[in-house]
């Protein structure tokens, strides 16, 4: 399943891997936590393993929205996402935080979600999912005129997806739609700062999954220097995704290959998306492997 709102370079995809590393405590902190599928993820798996879960994000807005869809705002009782056109997203991405985010690429924010040359087949897919309204390019290209009305929006959607798969995602709100299932979860607490202002509990598992060196930086040119530094004195377990970290305070504990779909077009590219340690984390995996053996 995907976890979180959509996000940029697909997280969803390798989240369940990097979730499974990270030993139990007390408190979960996903300190960049963006489009929340870490966090997501967490919360639905692994729940008994910690007492408290923390989300950050220092972008305004996001908090709202995942906030918004635990509420079930976007549940498709309750909301029917009309279509956000390019005109639309541009003239409106500063005064709504869900179109600014989830009508953008890579919820970047900025650019819009689709790239002009797909625009036009996403638009009438779009409709036929959520209203079950057929234009003559989404008969053709889904060889139908209706669904039957025993589908529901999901099936419609997953429908969608495997009949396109040259196209990066059908629907996107489906995917707000999950949150709401985690409404009854008490334990989950947001914050919307920088990283190093978040208030740690003892007894923590700190995960960062910073702005990779080199690619998008969401708007804010991040420090990585001193995110070492600071992810190094802490005294915490802290673990990091990053590509490269070429600092001798942090040990790779995994590597994973990932598809990146930073393109909306083509361009899939394959590299290793790796899991970094500082010392008490990997002193915390060490005790925890010689524990299993013995
Ligand atoms: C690689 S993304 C995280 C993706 C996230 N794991 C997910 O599942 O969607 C990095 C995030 O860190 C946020 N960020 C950037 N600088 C930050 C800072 N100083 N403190 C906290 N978050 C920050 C960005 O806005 C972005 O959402």
């Amino acid at each position: 399943m995907n976890y979180g709102i959509p996000y940029m370079g697909s997280k969803s995809k390798i989240v369940d891997k990097v979730c499974r590393i990270f030993p139990k405590a007390e408190n979960f902190y996903d300190l960049f936590g963006g489009g929340f599928s870490v966090s997501h993820y967490m919360i639905r798996n692994r729940s008994k393993d910690y007492k408290e879960f923390h989300f950050n994000e220092i972008r305004a807005g996001i908090n709202e929205l995942i906030k918004d869809a635990l509420a079930g705002k976007y549940s498709y009782e309750n909301f029917k996402p009309e279509w956000i056109s390019r005109e639309r997203f541009n003239s409106e991405k500063d005064s709504n935080a869900y179109i600014k985010i989830i009508w953008s690429f890579g919820n970047n924010g900025d650019s819009y979600l689709f790239g002009e040359s797909i625009e036009q087949y996403k638009k009438p897919l779009h409709n036929a999912v959520v209203f079950n309204e057929f234009d003559d390019t989404a008969k053709k290209i889904l060889g139908m005129d209706k669904f039957k009305e025993v589908f529901s929006v999901t099936d419609r959607r997953l429908f969608v997806r495997s009949r396109i798969a040259l196209m990066n995602k059908g629907s996107r709100k489906g995917e707000l739609q999950q949150l709401e299932r985690l409404q009854q979860l008490q334990q989950l607490h947001f914050y919307n700062t920088s990283y190093e202002k978040v208030p740690l509990k003892k007894d923590s598992i700190v995960y960062c999954d910073i702005p990779y060196i080199g690619t998008a930086d969401y708007g804010n040119s991040f420090n990585h220097r001193k995110f070492y530094d600071w992810a190094s004195s802490l005294g915490l377990p802290v673990f990091v995704s990053e590509y490269r970290l070429d600092d001798s305070r942090f040990k790779v504990v995994a590597s994973f290959e990932k598809k990146s779909l930073l393109s909306a077009t083509e361009n899939r590219t394959a590299k290793a998306e790796k899991v970094f340690a500082n010392k008490e984390a990997y002193e915390l995996l060490r005790s925890r492997r010689i524990n299993a053996q013995t």
